[in-house]
């Protein structure tokens, strides 16, 4: 099956106009210009001086100053391959995407795993969230489910990223740690940010150090929405299951193979695919009717907490099987760009605060990161069908668009596009109706921190809970400044008293009997600081 899938799979056929082999043939310049000796500048005399005058080493060096782009601000470390999606079933009762209905198609995909905090040559192995980001080239467009290893997020609001970022990355003054979290800024936030503290159960479990990227769940974390063609909406979860099971490595392990190979991950991921042992995942569904909305004691907006399997069961509704090592590191892994805003008819958005700023985060990094407004003509980013539209210049423009006319409404002709009816499948926003104040405060329904960070603690085996407790006590015991140790042991008594009490006797403190002092940010003036209401209210 390997050529089968590898064969009809039409990302990789549109990329091969761009491929080129250079075995055998003779070096030549950019302009094409064939070179006799590629091994001495142009110099007078045989002692003498470079001369200027040497096109042929000025355009080499040139080009190799050139080489580095900024790494991705975070995700920088990571690893991708190209694949394909089948749907099982139709979910046209649900949505009306194409790749989610149609089951003859087999969708091209290119997936990108990553660890969130180090550097681009950073190890695999650290503690820390991954990044689960896949690109599916669909006939309607490019849709990008750019998710996580964990179903939850450190924040609430999108506006407290940049803090969270620069609390984990090493500290300004002096670029350490690079173990990502194991410094006093990152937990000083945390111990701060109490509705960080289900994520802090996600990130101090063996879900932060995964023996494979085989061997991970991925999760969209926020609510999406599902849009049918009659127009009915749904929430939706997103989860990716591996069909090799979950596991992880012992943080021992994890410590000695980053000393050994710390392209531990990378190496895996690779050799799996080039021997033919194809990872492979079924994408999972949790779907919540519109009319549901309310009926949780949570927040279905809220990035912070999961659905509950119990609640909404997760539907297996499609399988992903990648089967090809890029050709090309740079071209392809780093090149690559993944937005949440890369939606299809029959996928919207939700009001996720979190999710509403990554909306503009991504565009917005990849214009610097590759370098202007035409990053979507490089070959791993291009829709399998081609664009049409009236965008035009800009630096490295790729595309030779003909025609007088690049603007709308048009009268002289001259080949400009034209746009599409609903009834012709064309992205139309679903028309939820939102009536409201503006406001720049956190809804009382994103309150209660702790339920479902108990709830994941509590689902942890007796071994599990151990290897949290030891986190903890490795995390915490590189903390210098013993107020924050002492803050982030009161932000546990919340989850668990045995917790706590272990953590505390590692660290050679006093379990405090409760949290220090309570912190809501950004909650209305009204509201009751030292008490997180349940919602609804
Ligand atoms: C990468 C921003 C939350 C998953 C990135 C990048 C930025 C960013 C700027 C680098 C992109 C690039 O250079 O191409 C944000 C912001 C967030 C946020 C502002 C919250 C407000 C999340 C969440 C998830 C996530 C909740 C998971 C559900 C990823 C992944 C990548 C990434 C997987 C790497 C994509 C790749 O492999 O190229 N994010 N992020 N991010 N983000 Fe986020």
């Amino acid at each position: 099956t390997t050529s089968k899938l590898t064969e009809e799979n039409k990302k990789i056929a549109e990329l091969s106009p761009n491929k080129e082999d250079s075995n055998g043939e003779y070096i030549n310049t950019n302009t094409g210009v064939r070179i006799n000796d590629d091994h001495n500048s142009l110099k007078a005399g045989d002692r003498g001086p470079t001369l200027m005058e040497d096109f042929i080493f000025r355009e080499k060096m040139t080009h190799f100053d050139h080489e580095r782009i900024p790494e991705r601000v975070v995700h920088a470390r990571g690893s991708g391959a190209h694949g394909v999606f089948k749907v099982y079933e139709s979910m046209e009762k649900y949505t009306k995407a194409g790749f989610l209905t149609d089951t003859t198609r087999e969708t091209p995909v290119f997936v990108r795993f990553s660890t969130v905090a180090g550097s681009r040559g950073s190890t695999d192995l650290a503690r820390d969230v991954r990044g689960f980001a896949v690109k599916f080239y669909t006939e309607e467009g490019i849709f990008d489910l750019v998710g996580n290893n964990m179903p939850v997020f450190f924040i609430q609001d999108a506006v407290k990223f940049p803090d969270l970022v620069h609390a984990v990355k090493p500290e300004p003054h002096n670029e350490i740690p690079q173990a990502a979290s194991a410094h006093d800024t990152f937990w000083d936030f945390i111990s701060l940010m109490p509705e960080s503290t289900h994520m802090i159960m996600w990130l101090m479990s063996d879900r932060a150090i995964p023996r494979s990227y085989r061997m991970m769940e991925g999760f969209g974390v926020h609510t999406f929405r599902f849009v049918n063609a009659s127009n009915e909406s749904f929430f939706v979860k997103f989860h990716w299951k591996p069909l090799l099971g979950v596991h992880a490595v012992a943080w021992d392990e994890a410590q000695k193979i980053s000393g050994k190979d710390p392209d531990f991950h990378r190496r895996d991921l690779w050799e799996a695919i080039e021997s033919g042992n194809f990872p492979e995942w079924e994408l999972g569904v949790q779907i919540v009717p519109e009319a549901d909305e309310f009926k949780f004691d949570f927040d279905l907006l809220d990035s912070t907490k999961i659905i509950p399997e119990e609640l909404v069961p997760v539907q297996r509704i499609g399988k992903l099987t990648l089967n090809r090592n890029p050709d090309n590191f740079f071209a392809e892994t780093e090149q690559v760009a993944f937005h949440i805003g890369h939606v299809v008819p029959g996928i919207d958005f939700t009001n996720d605060p979190l999710l509403q700023g990554r909306l503009f985060s991504y565009t917005d990094t990849q214009l610097i990161r590759l370098g202007g407004p035409n990053f979507q003509e490089i070959p791993i980013n291009r829709p399998i069908i081609p664009v049409h539209n009236n965008q035009r210049d800009g630096y490295m423009r790729q595309t030779i668009n003909r025609g007088r006319t690049s603007y709308s409404p048009n009268s002289l002709g001259g080949g400009y596009p034209i746009q599409s009816k609903a009834a012709e499948g064309g992205f139309t926003s679903y028309t939820e109706k939102i009536d409201a104040k503006k406001v720049r405060e956190r809804s009382r329904s994103f309150f209660d921190h702790y339920t479902q960070a108990k709830l994941f603690f509590n689902s942890q085996s007796t071994p599990e809970k151990q290897h949290m407790i030891d986190a903890f006590r490795f995390e915490l015991g590189k903390v210098e400044t013993v107020a924050i140790r002492e803050r982030m042991l009161g932000i546990l008594t919340q989850v668990d008293r045995d917790l706590t009490a272990q953590v505390a006797y590692g660290l050679g403190l006093e379990a405090p009997a409760g949290p220090e002092q309570p912190v809501n940010h950004g909650v209305p003036a009204d509201a009751d600081q030292a008490h997180y209401e349940p919602f609804p209210p």
